[in-house]
């Protein structure tokens, strides 16, 4: 087969591993960047809630950074989450105005940028995704002034500043209170969201003034409520004031339970809906219409709803559960679907890996051998001589050992034995000859070597060479023959021709052969057969099998 050819076919069969191997059927499409002001419950629910929903979505992945209330922190994470090629931003922002450049930049820079829940100071964002924290504030405020009858001390505790839910709570909480003269807000302390600092701010608070008659006490989020209550705690007094906070989660430690508990007399459901926000992620990916500023509806948790809601949110869970486990089934199949894919992929490796070097070292070893050939052809033929050692050095091998191969070699071509040959050179000098039948013994007649010599061969090779050409015909021709027409023994005729062409005798008198019947082939209109036996075949499939193995091609190539 032609080099080019083989090296097609594997390059095609590399090609289509390649494609096979970059077929992933589950390739993911959008990479989602989820920007976390903190690190808490609330946030560990929501991001629970968007993976569980990417699940759902096999073209999704997510990639989570969270700043630990930290807004320079932030405004670098989402820079990298921008940097690393993600295809949406969804940011919870830990400071209204501080986070906004890096947001803005995102948004600039076409990524589109989902704000939840907290807000920016700027217009710069693609959606905005969140429950109404006035609202929220101003029913709590509500609440708490009727269930004090409208008269009392309250002890507020803000959010972070800065953050824009600490604001809007607080707003519409004194927008609440405001209706009721007789209720005072004694106290307004600055809390961050977590639990330990509203602990610290109260623990300083009462610490620092003897008198405290608090009857209710608002944190802007059920952690600092409860943060609050544990340094009320600590003074041993026999009347607590209520404790009231926001988020209402569901799950053990969350909001609804610690209601029903009596620790808080009541919280707000502030929505996580992790789920909904890689939908409205996906809708604007996709290119399917959504909402600029979607408003989620929550709701009061009071003693009176708390079981109820404790009774739904455990539904929920359990449904989310049994989810969990359908998720786990369907991945570990996909896994074990995915190391099928792998091994098939390692195998397609292995298999394009042997080819790659079955093809090399066929491609070498074919340029080896036509090396040999060629060496052996020129070694013949086209031989410097080195008249001043022309016996050349004396080889250590046994010559008789060697010579008793030769004697069976000589005769190849009559017995039709197989063996590797030698020669690929175009032969051009075709020689005149009779059939196999001739026992003339001289095929040479007429025929005329154009071979181009170089320098003067040695008078030995152009004897050798002139009693090949001349009784190549006659397939009973043997090494000895040949010895004895040169008056040597066939041990010296074997050593001399080794040690100057680096071929033995047989092989030479093969690729003469072998050469004589291309040039027959070209130049005269003998059948395949009729060449065969002139250049000294006894059979003709013989000489066939050979010139292939020659020339790549078979006889009728030649004509072709
Ligand atoms: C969670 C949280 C909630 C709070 C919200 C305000 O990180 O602190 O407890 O309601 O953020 O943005």
């Amino acid at each position: 087969m032609d080099d080019r050819v083989i090296l097609k076919k594997i390059s095609y069969f590399i090609l289509l591993a390649a494609v096979l191997c970059s077929c992933s059927p589950n390739k993911v499409k959008y990479h989602i960047g989820v920007s976390q002001c903190s690190e808490d419950i609330w946030r560990d629910w929501q991001n629970a809630e968007m993976r569980m929903e990417a699940n759902f979505h096999e073209n999704i992945s997510l990639a989570f950074a969270t700043a630990h209330d930290n807004s320079q922190l932030q405004s670098q994470q989402i820079d990298s989450l921008v940097a690393s090629g993600i295809d949406l931003l969804i940011v919870a922002p830990n400071q209204l105005s501080s986070v906004s450049p890096a947001i803005d930049h995102a948004y600039d820079s076409g990524v589109p940028v989902i704000v939840f829940e907290r807000k920016t100071d700027s217009q710069k964002f693609t959606a905005f995704v969140s429950a109404d924290n006035y609202e929220m504030g101003r029913q709590m405020g509500e609440y708490i002034a009727v269930r004090m009858g409208g008269k009392g001390q309250i002890m507020e505790i803000l959010g972070l500043k800065g953050s824009s839910p600490a604001d809007e709570r607080h707003r519409g909480f004194r927008d609440a209170i405001r209706h009721f003269p007789n209720i005072e807000v004694t106290a307004t302390l600055q809390g961050d969201w977590t639990e330990g600092t509203a602990y610290n701010v109260v623990k300083e608070y009462l610490s620092q003034h003897d008198r405290h008659a608090f009857d209710v006490v608002f944190g802007h989020n059920d952690r600092t409520a409860i943060g609050a209550r544990k340094a009320f705690e600590e003074l041993h007094q026999p009347l607590l004031p209520s404790f009231c906070g926001i988020d209402g989660l569901p799950g053990e430690n969350g909001g609804i339970c610690q209601v029903r508990d009596s620790l808080l007399t009541a919280s707000y459901i502030y929505p996580t809906r992790g789920d909904l926000l890689l939908q409205v992620a996906l809708d604007i990916l996709e290119g399917r219409p959504y909402e600029k500023e979607v408003m989620l509806t929550s709701a009061l948790v009071t003693r009176e709803n708390a079981k109820v809601l404790l009774l739904e949110s455990d539904e929920v869970m359990r449904r989310s559960q049994q989810l969990d486990l359908l998720q786990d089934k369907a991945s570990s199949y996909l896994q074990r679907i995915n190391v099928q894919r792998i091994v098939m992929l390692l195998g397609c490796v292995v298999i394009v890996l042997l080819l790659v070097a079955i093809g090399l070292f066929y491609l070498y070893h074919r340029n080896k051998v036509n090396m040999q050939r060629e060496r052996v052809l020129n070694n013949l033929w086209n031989l410097r001589v080195n008249t001043d050692n022309e016996d050349g050095p004396e080889k250590t091998e046994d010559p008789e050992k060697t010579e008793n191969t030769e004697d069976h070699k000589a005769s190849d071509a009559s017995a039709g034995h197989s063996e590797s040959s030698a020669g690929s050179n175009l032969p051009n000098d075709p020689i005149a000859c009779s059939g196999p039948s001739d026992t003339s013994d001289s095929c040479a007649a007429g025929a005329e070597s154009s071979v181009a010599e170089t320098a003067a061969p040695s008078p030995f090779i152009i004897r050798f060479r002139e009693v090949v050409e001349r009784r190549m015909c006659n397939s009973e021709l043997s090494v000895e023959d040949i010895a004895a027409e040169m008056n040597l023994s066939r041990v010296q005729l074997y050593r001399k021709v080794k040690n100057l062409s680096g071929a033995s005798p047989v092989e030479l008198l093969r690729t003469a052969r072998l050469n004589r019947g291309y040039q027959l082939l070209l130049t005269t209109d003998k059948t395949v057969s009729e060449v065969a036996y002139a250049v000294g075949f006894s059979a003709p499939a013989y000489f066939t099998k050979c010139f292939k193995d020659e020339f790549g091609m078979v006889p009728g190539d030649v004509r072709r």
